[in-house]
């Protein structure tokens, strides 16, 4: 975090309303999917302006599986087709693509797409997009304790060695520092699985919009409420 200028290094946010947007309009749920490739766009621009570091975006959840056959099969083409249609930007903004989450379950043609974005973006300096994909909290900790675990199995540690920084880097997070700042649009106020354990000592902000609507101007006013807010991190003030 920059103290200066009050800019937080890392920002996620869960993208929620896409949905309700769709239905709002009478139209099919995958159409609000579509619509929220837009404000994406518009969020990295906003993040790379305001010289935030790192964005994470919850883009699948695991639970996300258990939804209509034909919407999950609607985002996974989007995701392939971003992946293709957003390169250029990507690279010429000097953006780095990463991802968290279990990447086995998803077919060959996505793993492929999202290894070549990995690959193609890895140059990039200015700003890590991280997206989580068959990503939950609950599952990247247990596939943490297990390999630590294993590590103790081996005899690489012991059980008194294993402190918040043994799990820290273990967790799917561990190249990148914990978010700064929490945004979950469409007014839900609820973290859903979402980086719990990084998640300890980040701000929340949630603003109404739902996610098709969300633009540049959203994205600055959570900046503005980030620098309002007072982090103590569990200490007093001036001490
Ligand atoms: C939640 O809204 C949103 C999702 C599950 C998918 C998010 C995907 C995108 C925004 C597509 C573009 C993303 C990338 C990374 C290219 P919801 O469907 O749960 O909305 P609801 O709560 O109104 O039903």
């Amino acid at each position: 975090m920059s103290e200066l200028k009050r800019i937080p290094q890392h920002v996620a946010i869960i993208m929620d309303g896409n949905g309700r947007w769709a239905e709002m309009r009478g139209k099919d749920r995958s159409e609000g999917h579509a619509a929220g490739v837009e404000p994406v766009r518009a969020a990295l621009r906003a993040a790379v302006r305001n010289g935030v570091r790192f964005l994470t975006l919850y883009a699948f959840s695991t639970e996300n599986w258990g939804r209509p056959q034909a919407e999950v099969d609607a985002l996974m083409e989007l995701f392939c087709q971003c992946v293709v249609s957003e390169e250029e930007e990507l690279v010429r903004q000097g953006v780095h693509v990463c991802m968290i989450g279990d990447r086995s379950r998803f077919s060959e043609k996505v793993r492929a797409a999202l290894s070549d974005i990995e690959q193609r973006t890895a140059d990039g300096k200015v700003l890590t997009l991280i997206l989580a994909l068959n990503y939950s909290s609950r599952s990247e900790i247990t596939r943490a304790v297990r390999q630590i675990a294993r590590r103790v199995e081996a005899g690489e540690l012991t059980p008194g060695q294993i402190d918040e920084e043994t799990i820290s880097r273990s967790l799917d997070t561990a190249a990148w520092p914990d978010p700064d700042l929490i945004i979950r649009t469409s007014g839900e106020q609820r973290l859903s699985n979402f980086l719990l354990w990084q998640a300890s000592y980040a701000e929340l902000w949630f603003p109404e919009v739902l996610w098709p609507d969300f633009t540049e101007e959203e994205f600055d006013r959570a900046i503005e409420e980030y620098a309002r807010r007072d982090r103590r991190f569990g200490l007093v003030k001036g001490k």
